[in-house]
């Protein structure tokens, strides 16, 4: 893998301006050459993705990402799948079941497709070295240029902690060190990631500068933005495990089927796509659409007028059916902690060893063999 062929060139993803704060339009003209590159040479590629252990994951999750990393893997790119069990204390005040949500989150990703054999699943806290990388990774960045991070803003904003700690304030710096431990030169996010990617750049740039000698030891890895449409959940809003209105990739057939006939709908019986003006139909629509790779305006002509009952069944039947044999895989792993548990024990192995390469790569870089 050439971890410095996507590095440079005009086309690199630069910092928003003030009519696109975070930089969407380029990142997503980006993207689109990626997917070209990707699907040329998908081994020159690798990817590094992940999530903070909260619970389950949803529809929302499958949709937006989910799908995207499988689709990933299946395309020959290899990929690292980090359980964020640090960045996850960011969210909290209270202990939590980490390991309960870290199993979770295991099995989600083994019953979607994830492939222990070729992508590796690992936790922060199991890798001591990448955690180390994060201390020459803060003296890359100021105190302002962490201050104006807009998704650390809003997360402070809605945090649900009494006060923000350093960490929270700093885990974009960790996020860094999560993604080039491995010097993964792809790392595909929904746009309110981006601004964490720029921190990445930034700091690989100026470690590269400061101590490369000429060569880079870090790559400047790339977003690659999914063009995941947002589905909303069973409120209107959108589809978020803390919002109660998630269909998790879990729940049974029944649930399902109750979740879904308790959706907010319109009063028009005739039932269209119009996401702007008919948002709640249309995500419903759009919903049915993903699980039966139809278009949403297909999935609408074919209810016509029956009306908010019909849609909804029809809704139902699609995700039962779709996630029919997601959700049985994902049952015949859940009897199985020990094997979960040897997936991470072997893929926070792998992680290991290859933090430490970089780490000893760092430190020769930095000066700093003794
Ligand atoms: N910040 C991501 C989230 O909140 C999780 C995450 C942690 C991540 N480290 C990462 C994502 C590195 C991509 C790359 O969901």
């Amino acid at each position: 893998m050439n971890t410095t062929l996507l590095t440079a060139g005009p086309e690199t993803l630069a910092s928003g301006s003030p009519a696109d704060p975070l930089g969407t339009s380029v990142a997503q003209a980006r993207s689109a050459h990626l997917e070209e590159l990707i699907r040329e040479d998908p081994g020159r590629f690798r990817v590094l993705t992940g999530d903070r252990p909260t619970g389950r994951l949803h529809l929302g999750h499958y949709f937006g990402t989910l799908h995207n990393r499988v689709r990933l893997q299946d395309l020959g790119v290899e990929m690292f799948v980090l359980v964020a069990d640090y960045q996850v204390l960011t969210d909290r005040d209270v202990a939590d079941d980490l390991t309960g949500h870290v199993e979770e989150l295991v099995l989600d990703h083994l019953a979607i497709g994830v492939d222990p054999a070729r992508s590796t699943v690992f936790t922060h806290s199991a890798v001591p070295a990448l955690n180390q990388l994060l201390l020459p990774f803060l003296s890359l960045v100021s105190v302002a240029e962490l201050n104006r991070n807009p998704t650390v803003k809003d997360e402070i904003a809605h945090s649900r902690q009494s006060a923000v700690s350093g960490l929270t304030f700093t885990y974009p710096a960790h996020q860094a060190a999560d993604i080039l431990f491995c010097k993964a030169n792809l790392v595909p996010v929904g746009q309110d990631q981006l601004p964490h990617l720029e921190i990445t750049r930034t700091i690989a740039r100026r470690f590269n500068d400061r101590y490369g000698n000429g060569t880079a030891v870090f790559p400047q890895p790339d977003a690659l933005l999914s063009s995941a449409p947002l589905l909303l959940g069973t409120d209107g809003t959108k589809m978020s495990k803390s919002r109660n209105n998630a269909i998790t990739l879990a729940a049974g057939a029944d649930e399902t089927a109750r979740l879904i006939k308790g959706a907010k709908t319109d009063s028009e019986r005739h039932i269209t796509y119009d996401p702007v003006t008919r948002p709640e139909v249309s995500s419903l629509l759009l919903l049915a659409a993903l699980c039966q790779e139809r278009t949403p305006e297909e999935v609408a002509s074919g209810i016509g007028s029956a009306g908010a009952a019909a849609l909804k069944a029809t809704v139902t039947e699609a995700v039962n059916e779709y996630l029919a044999p997601i959700r049985a895989r994902r049952s015949e792993y859940a009897q199985d902690r020990a094997y979960l548990h040897q997936i991470l024990r072997e893929g926070n192995e792998r992680a290991r060893a290859i933090a430490d390469a970089t780490l000893a790569e760092v430190r020769t870089a930095m000066n700093s063999h003794y």
